[in-house]
């Protein structure tokens, strides 16, 4: 039996996997934490959980028996570079104490398995960004996307060395309805939807035709969930995997909103976020996943719109955190 421990189980993709993870496991074996007040999403335990504070996590672990822990927290692209030395000791740190937890404990015949997120923010200018491979030339330049990359790198380091059984994906970005995004740069393709809701133009802050690989939340859950349930020796990386949902623009976005929402409008207004935008790949080739794993994406771009439109709730507080 499991015990599941998700960090940053508040965020936008901690709350749904959370709720999914109590679904598969059982409530009583799933504990929800975060540095925040959260809600329970389906699980049966929260606890307030600092992911730089090491003792914390090591007593909350051992108290809960926990067997596999999901480290989601994070400073994410944008806000990363607001406040790059924070992203960078968060980003790092916190992981840095979940592999050594995982470490220490594998030593002492207690396994923990982890699971840590990467990002397409990993890759950089002079990667190929049409079908970007697995492999290739990684060269990041906001301090998200060199945690990220140096994060990678230590999740190999610790399965190498210490045979910690860590598993990873470089998240696209991730569409949802239920949470607001947490600060990246691909939030504009959740906010569109706010303002078409609302009857608003959407002043979006990424150029018309700059496409991004893009994920609906209930495949990114599935690709989760499908690699940690997937048999270790069927794992061909232990840095990260390309996984691939769907690719578009803001154009093309917009389009789609259109035909379900005739009236409405968007205009062109690029920020800081642009420029990072253009440094990311387009589309990724996530073959090995595919191979390794049977990953395999369900939900193309007008199911997603589609299912965006009928399920968001336009509330003041979520349209003041997606805008
Ligand atoms: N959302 C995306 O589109 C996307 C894409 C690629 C990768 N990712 C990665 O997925 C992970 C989760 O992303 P998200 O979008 O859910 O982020 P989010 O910002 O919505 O949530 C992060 C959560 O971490 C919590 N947190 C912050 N500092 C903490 C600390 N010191 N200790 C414990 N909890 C803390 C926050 O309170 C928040 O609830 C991150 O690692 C992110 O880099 C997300």
């Amino acid at each position: 039996m499991e015990r599941i421990l998700v960090i940053g189980a508040n965020g936008q993709i901690g709350s749904e996997l959370v709720e999914a993870l109590a679904i598969q496991h059982g409530a009583a074996n799933v504990v929800a934490a975060d540095i925040s007040p959260a809600s329970l999403y389906g699980a049966q335990v929260y606890e307030v959980i600092d992911v730089l504070n090491a003792q914390r996590l090591a007593d909350v672990v051992g108290q809960y028996q926990i067997t596999q822990v999901y480290q989601l927290a994070a400073l994410l692209s944008a806000t990363g570079e607001q406040a790059p030395l924070k992203a960078w000791t968060l980003n790092m740190d916190g992981l840095l104490n979940i592999l050594e937890l995982a470490r220490i404990r594998g030593a002492a015949g207690q396994p923990l398995k982890v699971f840590w997120p990467s990002s397409i923010a990993a890759f950089g200018p002079n990667t190929p960004a049409v079908n970007t491979p697995q492999y290739t030339v990684m060269d990041p330049s906001t301090i998200y996307g060199i945690s990220k990359l140096a994060g990678e790198r230590l999740c190999e380091y610790y399965f190498q060395k210490y045979g910690v059984d860590v598993r990873s994906i470089r998240y696209p970005g991730i569409i949802s309805y239920k949470s607001p995004p947490g600060g990246g740069t691909t939030d504009y393709a959740i906010a569109i939807f706010h303002a078409a809701l609302r009857g608003e133009c959407y002043p979006c802050f990424l150029e018309e035709e700059t496409t991004l690989p893009m994920i609906y939340m209930p495949d990114a859950i599935r690709a989760t969930i499908s690699l940690m349930d997937a048999p270790a020796a069927e794992l061909s990386i232990r840095s990260s995997y390309n996984v691939a949902g769907v690719s578009f623009n803001p154009r093309e976005l917009a389009t789609a909103i259109k035909q379900n929402l005739p009236g409405f409008d968007i205009h062109y207004a690029p920020d800081s976020r642009q420029a990072i935008a253009a440094t990311w790949p387009q589309s990724l080739d996530d073959a090995q996943a595919r191979k390794d794993w049977g990953w395999q994406p369900e939900v193309g771009l007008q199911q997603m719109v589609q299912d965006m439109l009928k399920n968001i709730q336009v509330t003041p507080k979520e349209l003041h955190k997606a805008a």
